[in-house]
């Protein structure tokens, strides 16, 4: 359905995520004629512009593609400017007036949708400014507000956001975004499993021997460093995006696919992470970090040369762990995470290892993949699914080898898929959460990684493994898993293999 006419705010409209992905996102919306009727997006930020200098500076950033001059203008006409000071309770009864204006204006009724673009350390400050001028109060109109990550800094910090965001706002009014939630294929998880009777069956501890989840980055920190040396990939990464990807490969099956429905499932698997307790860390939590390398065709400087990082910084730029979720369905299965900057591919995939026959039947196996069924969930890129499954070499005797039953989105052609943020921005214009964080849930992954964050930060004597920029990490990964070898997505590089 198309989303009612609104307005849509966005603070730190002069910020890189505006940028880079809530204008494209929003004009792959408008060239999908998904947009509604009438909408304003409401650019917000210190730096003074005019509505035409705001519509020509975002002008570069629309993706490239073959559209017409009409089309451009035809979006840019949505885009409007407000100078602000965001930080200043004073300044917000100006932004109401404008709001108030261009409503009239364009005649959209006072539907407005809040999007937090900007440094977190204004995520107190802005809810509450709302609330003063009344803007928070879903009269004559939805108010809907739009929170970016990172929730919190940790288990402390989280808590107290969600506190703060709840004496302005309601629960059903706050949309916390996890763009993996927004990935077409994170979704196709929830279809993948509940929609075929032939996995349903068997996604359990009966037949699946563990499970691996990684998400790797052939990118460094590129410009973030300053914010990124404060974070780390368990931050960065973990706490949100690999923990909501546990959250649907685990979940038991929603009653209905609705918000609350979904997400109290998600919760119900938070809730049974086995907590790692801070003397375990050591063992079931690796942390690396890239170091110089000079083994690609040009040589990559290490994570602590970047810019805006701490010459010796003591930051994870990679982290591989080993958990279980104790519960009926998961009950001694491991579960394997890994993510890590600067690795040789860029792949995000979840893997589910069956158990192997009780038997061997074919002594002569050559390959002990034949015996190792395995699902693949390709999250990014080369979207699809894949089944690897032991058949028999044609020719005497039995020998036995793996093939690929291998399905790529991209054979799809017609299909367009869309983007994380194109996605999430039309849930939260049709008011639909059910790809939004539950505060919650939130709380709840922090509290399985406070402790691993605490053992690292009281025991600095837990190593951070360097790895050359460009290889899979830290060795000593291999000898986390303990059921078999990860998976090295492009064919099998080893710790010193190539670039791919
Ligand atoms: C962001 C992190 O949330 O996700 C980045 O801050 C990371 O560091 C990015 O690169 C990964 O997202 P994607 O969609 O490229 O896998």
């Amino acid at each position: 359905k198309q989303p009612e006419s609104h307005i849509l705010v966005i603070f730190g409209a002069s910020g890189d995520l505006t940028k880079r992905k809530l204008i494209p996102a929003l004009y792959e919306l408008h060239t999908q004629n998904l947009l509604p009727e009438k909408l304003a997006v409401l650019g917000v930020a210190r730096t003074k512009l005019t509505d035409l200098e705001f519509r020509e500076n975002m002008k570069e950033f629309l993706p490239d593609q073959q559209h017409t001059q009409k089309d451009i203008d035809a979006f840019l006409e949505h885009l409007y400017y407000q100078p602000l000071s965001t930080a200043d309770a004073v300044d917000y009864p100006i932004l109401k007036k404008r709001l108030e204006l261009l409503s009239k204006e364009l005649s959209i009724p006072e539907n407005y949708i809040f999007y937090l673009s900007t440094p977190p350390n204004l995520y107190e400050i802005i809810p509450q400014s709302l609330a003063e001028v009344g803007l928070n109060e879903p009269v004559s109109g939805y108010k809907r507000l739009i929170i970016e990550k990172p929730f919190g800094t940790d288990l402390k910090s989280a808590k107290e956001l969600n506190k703060n965001l709840l004496n302005y706002f309601n629960e059903d009014q706050l949309y916390r975004i996890d763009h993996y939630l927004g990935k077409e294929t994170v979704q196709n998880m929830l279809v993948t499993r509940f929609s075929n009777g032939i996995f349903e069956p068997i996604w359990n501890r009966n037949f699946i021997h563990h499970v691996e989840i990684t998400s790797a980055e052939t990118l460094g920190v590129e410009d973030r460093g300053g914010y990124y040396d404060h974070s780390g990939a368990m931050r960065d990464m973990v706490q949100n995006h690999l923990m909501q990807l546990v959250g649907l490969v685990a979940m038991e099956p929603p009653v209905v696919i609705e918000a609350d429905a979904i997400r109290n499932e998600t919760l119900k698997v938070f809730q049974s992470l086995r907590p790692i307790t801070e003397a375990e860390v050591a063992k079931n939590v690796i942390r690396g970090q890239y170091i110089r390398s000079n083994h690609g065709k040009e040589p990559v400087i290490g994570y602590r040369e970047e810019h805006g990082v701490d010459p010796l910084s003591k930051t994870e730029t990679y982290l591989a762990m080993k958990f279980f979720i104790d519960n009926f369905r998961w009950a001694g299965v491991p579960f394997y995470i890994r993510t890590g900057k600067k690795l040789p591919a860029r792949v995000t995939e979840v893997v589910i290892h069956f158990k192997n026959t009780p038997h061997h039947l074919f002594g002569n196996t050559d390959n002990a993949d034949a015996i190792n069924n395995q699902l693949v969930l390709r999250i990014q890129p080369d979207e699809g699914i894949l089944l690897k499954i032991g058949m028999k070499v044609p020719g005497a005797g039995f020998h036995v080898q793996t093939v690929n039953m291998d399905f790529h989105y991209s054979e799809l052609s017609d299909v367009y898929l869309p983007s994380a943020y194109g996605r999430l921005l039309l849930d939260c214009m049709q008011g639909d959460a059910t790809l939004y964080s539950r505060g919650d849930a939130v709380e709840k992954a922090w509290e399985f990684v406070q402790p691993i964050l605490n053992a690292w930060q009281n025991n600095p004597e837990i190593p951070v493994y360097g790895y050359p920029a460009g290889t899979w990490g830290p060795e000593v990964v291999d000898d986390l898993m303990e059921e078999g070898m990860w998976r090295y997505p492009c064919k099998n590089l080893s710790h010193d293999g190539e670039y791919c």
